[in-house]
C-alpha cells in the first residue's frame, strides 16, 4: 500500500494513529503465523521512500539473542526506507534511559525498545508521547506508561508452558507432546526452580505458565522442590545473569544437595545464560558432565548458539526457540503502519496490562528444541549453520 507522506502531515498522522491506538480500537485479530521475512519487508517496504531515523533501543550485546534481534530489525527499517538509530545499553538502565532521551531530542519518528528495566521508561514515554512519537515494546512490556503503542512479543505464557513441559519431558514423566508418559519413572523426583529477572515483565509470564504446568506434578508428590524454594521472589535471577543463577546453584547444591548433587533430577531454568551458570555449577560438583552421565535435566530459552551447541553435545536438555527474525519483521510492519497513520494489527489485545492499560499486541510462537530438533529447526532455517553449532560461535 503505497502512502506519500509529506512532512507537514507526519505530525497529525502521528497523533491520529497513538489516538486510535490508545482507543484501543481498530485492532483486528489476525489468523495464524505472519509469514513476512526480513526479505519481505524489504519487498513491500520498498514502495515509499518513506526516510527519517526510527531508534531502536536494545538491552544489551552479551546475549546473542538480542544481537539478532537489533541486526534484523535495523535491516528491515533500512529495506523499508528509514534510517535506524540502533543502540545497546549493556543492561545499564541510565545509559538506556540516556539513548532514548537522545533518539527523541534528534527526532526519531518512531522508537522500538527492548527494556532493561519495565518500569524505568516512564518519563522518556511521556516525551515520546508529547513529541508525537509512537511507542513499540519490543519482546519486554513497558509497564506503568498510557504511552506504549503496541506491543510485539512471543507468547510470553506459553513459553513458560513449553519450558515446565519440556522439564517433563527430560525427566520421562510425560512423551514430548505433554502427554502423559506410559512408565513414568516413581517420584518422588528432586528438581529446583529458577525465574528470570523481577523487573521484567516476562519473566512473570515464563513463571506462570512453568508453574501452572507443574503443579499437578507438585501437588501429588511426584515432583519435589529439593530446596523447598519455589516462589518466584526465591527463584529470580536479577538481570538474567549466568554468574548469578551460578551462584544460587552452588548454595543450593551445598545447602540441600549434600554439595554434590545427590538426588537432583531437573532444573527448570527461563534463559540459556542461567542455563549455562547452572549447568556450570552442576558439573562443577562433579555431575555429568553430559545427560548420559548423570547430569540434570535443565531447559533454557532463546537457543543461543552457546547453548545449541551444549544441546548437541547432550549437556543441555533443550532450549525455546523465538525466531527474532519474525519478531523483527513485526516491529516494521507496526513501524510502517504507525508511520503510514495506520493502526498496526494486533493478535492479542486482553493479555498484556501494563499497569495502566491493555497494550495492543502482536504475539508469535515457539518451538522447543531438543538435540533432535536442531537440524530441522535451526540449520534448515539458516537460524544458526552446523559451523556455528559445532564451535559454540556466532
Ligand atoms: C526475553 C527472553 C530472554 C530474557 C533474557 C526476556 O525478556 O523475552 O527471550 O531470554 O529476556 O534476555
Amino acid at each position: 500500500m503505497k502512502k506519500s507522506i509529506i512532512a507537514a502531515g507526519v505530525a497529525g498522522l502521528m497523533a491520529l494513529s497513538m489516538t486510535a491506538c490508545s482507543n484501543g480500537g481498530g485492532a483486528s485479530a489476525t489468523t495464524g503465523a505472519p509469514t513476512t521475512t526480513a526479505a519481505g519487508a524489504a519487498t513491500t517496504g520498498a514502495a515509499p521512500a518513506a526516510g527519517g531515523t526510527i531508534g531502536v533501543a536494545m538491552p544489551n550485546k552479551t546475549s546473542s539473542r538480542w544481537v539478532a534481534d537489533g541486526n534484523a530489525v535495523k535491516a528491515g527499517l533500512e529495506a523499508a526506507g528509514y534510517q535506524v538509530d540502533l543502540e545497546y545499553a549493556a543492561d545499564d538502565i541510565p545509559t538506556q534511559t540516556q539513548q532514548i532521551d537522545q533518539m527523541i531530542t534528534k527526532g526519531v519518528k518512531c522508537l522500538i525498545i527492548a527494556s532493561i528495566d519495565g518500569t524505568a521508561l516512564t518519563s522518556q514515554l511521556q516525551a515520546a508521547a508529547d513529541a508525537h512519537i509512537p511507542v513499540i515494546a519490543y519482546d519486554r512490556l513497558i509497564r506503568d506508561s498510557p504511552n506504549v503503542d503496541f506491543y510485539v512479543s512471543f507468547d510470553n505464557y506459553k513459553v513458560g508452558v513449553a519450558q515446565a513441559t519440556s522439564l517433563l519431558y527430560g525427566l520421562g514423566l510425560t512423551n514430548k507432546d505433554g502427554s502423559k508418559a506410559s512408565n513414568p519413572p516413581a517420584g518422588p523426583l528432586k528438581v529446583e526452580l529458577f525465574a528470570g529477572s523481577s523487573d521484567d515483565n516476562n519473566a512473570t509470564f515464563f513463571w506462570n505458565g512453568a508453574i501452572d504446568t507443574l503443579k499437578p506434578y507438585l501437588t501429588d508428590g511426584t515432583l519435589v522442590v529439593g530446596s523447598g524454594q519455589d516462589q518466584f521472589g526465591q527463584a529470580a535471577i536479577m538481570r538474567w545473569l549466568l554468574e548469578t543463577a551460578q551462584t544460587r546453584m552452588d548454595n543450593l547444591l551445598t545447602a540441600s544437595y549434600g554439595g554434590n548433587g545427590a538426588g537432583l533430577k531437573g532444573v527448570l531454568s527461563p534463559y540459556d545464560g542461567i542455563s549455562r551458570g547452572i549447568i556450570n555449577a552442576l558439573q562443577n560438583v562433579g555431575m555429568g558432565p553430559k545427560i548420559s552421565d548423570g547430569l540434570p535435566i535443565v531447559t533454557g530459552q532463546d537457543a543461543e548458539i552457546e547453548s545449541v551447541a551444549l544441546i548437541n553435545k547432550d549437556v543441555q536438555f533443550s532450549t525455546i526457540f523465538k525466531d527474532t527474525r519474525k519478531l523483527a519483521d513485526q516491529a516494521v510492519v507496526a513501524a510502517k503502519a504507525f508511520l503510514e497513520g495506520k493502526t498496526p494489527t494486533a493478535n492479542n489485545t486482553k493479555d498484556y496490562d501494563n499497569g495502566v492499560k491493555v497494550v495492543p499486541s502482536m504475539l508469535l510462537e515457539v518451538d522447543t528444541i531438543n538435540k533432535e530438533d536442531i537440524q530441522s529447526k535451526l540449520i534448515d532455517s539458516k537460524y544458526w549453520t552446523q559451523a556455528q553449532v559445532d564451535s559454540g560461535q556466532a
